[in-house]
């Protein structure tokens, strides 16, 4: 059986809970530019996420630290240009909810004004509650996002697993229950224990999706670049690829150099 969609009706965040509610699995993968976008709505991913993981894949930065919301409105664009049915969510990038509701909250209008995407997603649960509900509240969808959070990498100081001590599991739940009573339409739930994210999936109504969470929750996401293998040195255990892009692209390259090199081309059919 095909689990291609042949559905071409817009994803909507009320979609997304009636796909909970079936047991129909959520499909999201990164994107942040025109030409990408196209091809993944087109082959029938549910969502889009512009994360600012920009940061790291089209920048080079380590960090996701220094997105900035203009860089996250420029990549939001392009996106939303290429997109017809996916949900297109883009990230807020650090530092832009952080315990000022009626700044967080400007900067979510911005972003929504400018990208013309359809939601947003921010890291955090307790400590910015005031800043999402505000968010929320003005009518902007919203997905948080628990367990590994990049934009606290400082505070970590490594990308180990999330969650797996007793106290910061409970405070997860609790901050899951808090996402969900002051309206987020899902949760992204990074690298953290299988066993906790299905107990999570299975308490919460709202969709929690999973990178590096098992697969016991209600739907998946990866960043682009790194499931098509365009990243070939970043390979985490929950990380499947589904290309080897280096290699092709490196192929590609190497075969036109040659030909140039060796004035194969361009020939007389490619010529006026
Ligand atoms: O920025 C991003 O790509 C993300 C995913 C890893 C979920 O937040």
């Amino acid at each position: 059986m095909s689990t291609y969609t042949e559905d071409n009706r817009k994803v909507t965040t009320h979609r997304f809970l009636e796909m909970k509610q079936r047991g129909e699995k959520i499909t999201m993968l990164t994107a942040y530019d025109y030409s990408m976008a196209s091809i993944i709505d087109q082959a029938g991913m549910d969502a889009i996420l512009v994360g600012d993981s920009a940061s790291n894949v089209m920048v080079g930065n380590i960090t996701t630290l220094p997105m900035t919301i203009d860089q996250m409105i420029y990549h939001g664009r392009s996106v939303v240009n290429g997109v017809k049915r996916a949900l297109v969510v883009v990230d807020m990038p650090f530092g832009s909810c952080s315990g000022d509701p009626l700044k967080s909250l400007e900067a979510a209008i911005r972003i929504m004004k400018e990208t013309g995407a359809d939601a947003l997603k921010i890291e955090g649960g307790e400590e910015i509650k005031e800043d999402v509900k505000k968010i929320i509240d003005a009518g902007i969808p919203v997905i948080g996002h628990l367990g590994l959070m990049p934009q606290s990498i400082n505070k970590y100081g490594t990308y180990n697993v999330r969650a797996k001590d007793e106290k910061e599991a409970e405070k997860l739940i609790k901050d899951c229950h808090l996402l969900q009573e002051i309206g987020c339409f899902g949760i992204v739930l990074e690298k953290i224990p299988a066993k906790l994210a299905e107990k999570i999936s299975k308490e919460l109504t709202i969709p929690i999706i999973g990178i590096g969470a098992g697969g016991g929750v209600d739907g998946q996401v990866l960043v682009m670049h790194d499931m098509l293998g365009i990243n070939k040195d970043f390979s985490p255990k929950f990380l499947r690829r589904y290309a080897d892009l280096h290699t092709a692209i490196t192929n590609a390259v190497r075969g036109y150099i040659e030909d140039v090199k060796s004035q194969d081309f361009p020939n007389q059919n490619e010529s006026y």
